[in-house]
């Protein structure tokens, strides 16, 4: 199995730097392929947590090679200080983090706009990241985006800018009342960003084309989560991205014929953060009862927001199941659930055949509940699957029943070493 995609299962932070980080031990090669810095990837290893954003979780070993793709969005301001992180925590990345040519650029009017388009929607505004991300796809979609390599060549981010700002004036002042941005102080800063982010450009399709056709190890890292992708996520409350393993293909630039194995990974429950539906969302005396935010690591990686809570959803990840052709599930943080006495797990939805496509139906779906006993006992010290309590071996059984899929692994803590495994991925 030379290549595995680790993706989002449901609305986005489940666990995926975690799991690419253990994976990541195994792999010589780490890609992302979408998004941008609206992604935060957390993970704790060796008693240090560490949070990235655009940089590949497999970046904390010193023997990968990683890859910013061409489907992915960059804010240099956010990288240039995601490097100086790296920097502080003595991590060598200089010689192995290469940074495709093809991506576009976030620039500061995408980050305005960004947010100048949420204020304007008001209750209806969809809870972005305000990074930028959507106004600067909306661009590349629309054929005035500034690539890296337009961007790292002073003749032509000139042109593209002087053409670009100029747009984006009238936008600014036509749409919101705001005053003109400057060309040349924009243009100054980010000339002096290129400079410092020219020496990462490089082929990243090539390179891994290259990889795959020795057959070294390629581990693609996906960011958001299933239903925030722009196509079959509950839109339009979503990204603005294919987060779906088959947008590896196109983001990374790499054909499906080098895709060997899909890992989905989901909570042992359902957390979302931003505006949009949310049919299993606890009711406040449910959460009351449920680990308060920050013993649950359900603070925002990105903006620090409160993460919206929920019972574990079933038909949601059948749904995501079938989007993503996932193989393996890796259950996470199944810890969380071990003061409860009772666990539901949402199996469908009344009246509902198959995953609804409207927020109307979304949002007055009725999920039918299971209810399981909960296991009333730490699962963090326990370090292989077999020595789980009962309930909680029941949980996962009845999870892998109901999806069709089988866990690869289950997480029972932060740390590296909380992790149960149940299949041995690159072997
Ligand atoms: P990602 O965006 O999918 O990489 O997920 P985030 O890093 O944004 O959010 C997941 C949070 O849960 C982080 O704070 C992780 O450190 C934490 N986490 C991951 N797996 C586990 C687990 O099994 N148990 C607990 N308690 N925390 C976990
Ligand atoms: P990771 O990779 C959770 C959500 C935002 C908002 C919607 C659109 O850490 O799982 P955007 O800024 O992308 O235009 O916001 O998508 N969102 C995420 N939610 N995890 C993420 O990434 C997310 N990236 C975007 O909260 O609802
Ligand atoms: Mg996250």
């Amino acid at each position: 199995m030379p290549s595995i995609v680790v993706i989002g299962m449901q609305w986005g932070d489940e666990g995926k730097g975690k799991v690419i980080d253990l994976l990541s031990e195994r792999a010589g090669h780490i890609a992302r392929a979408q998004g941008g810095n609206n992604a935060g990837h957390t993970i704790v290893a060796k008693g240090q947590e560490y949070r990235f954003h655009v940089v590949p979780s497999g970046i904390i070993y010193p023997h990968t090679k990683c890859y910013i793709g061409g489907g992915t969005v960059i804010d240099p301001v956010s990288l240039l200080s995601e490097f100086e992180g790296l920097r502080t925590r003595q991590i060598d990345f200089e010689d192995r983090l290469f940074l495709s040519r093809y991506a576009h650029v976030v620039m500061p009017y995408h980050r305005l706009l960004d947010q100048l388009a949420e204020k304007a929607k008001g209750t209806a505004a969809v809870g972005t990241t305000g990074r930028g991300i959507g106004p600067c796809y909306a661009d590349k979609a629309n054929r005035s985006g500034i690539r890296i390599a337009d961007f790292l060549n002073p003749k032509a981010f000139r042109a593209q800018l002087e053409k670009a700002l100029a747009m984006k004036n009238r936008e600014l002042e036509n749409l919101y009342g705001h005053g003109p941005l400057e060309f040349d102080p924009i243009f100054d800063e980010y000339q002096r960003l290129a400079e410092r982010l020219g020496s990462f450009a490089a082929p990243v399709e090539e390179l891994l084309f290259a990889a795959a056709k020795k057959g070294e190890r390629i581990l693609f890292e996906g960011a958001q989560g299933a239903l925030l992708d722009t196509t079959f996520g509950t839109y339009p409350f979503v990204t603005s991205s294919c987060t779906l393993a088959g947008g590896v293909c196109s983001g990374a630039g790499v054909g499906p014929s080098l895709i060997d194995q899909t890992i989905g990974v989901a909570k042992a429950y359902t957390t979302r953060v931003g505006n949009g539906p949310f049919p299993t969302e606890l009711k406040p005396d449910e959460l009351s009862r449920f680990p308060d935010h920050s013993t649950a690591r359900e603070l925002g990686t990105t903006t620090g927001r409160k993460r919206r809570i929920g019972w574990l959803d079933t038909f949601l990840l059948k749904h995501t199941i079938c989007l993503n052709g996932t193989d393996f599930l890796a259950l996470t943080k199944l810890d969380i659930l071990d003061g409860l006495d009772e666990i539901k797990i949402c199996t469908g939805y009344k009246h509902c055949r198959s995953f609804p496509a409207t927020l109307d139906e979304l949002q007055s779906a009725e999920p039918i509940y299971e209810t399981h006993p909960g296991w009333k006992q730490s699962t963090r010290g326990v370090e292989v699957y077999n020595d789980l309590p009962g309930p909680a071996k029941a949980y996962v059984r009845r999870v892998e029943e109901l999806c069709g899929v089988s866990a690869g692994l289950v997480s029972v803590g932060p740390e590296r070493e909380k992790t149960l495994w149940l299949d041995r991925f690159f072997e």
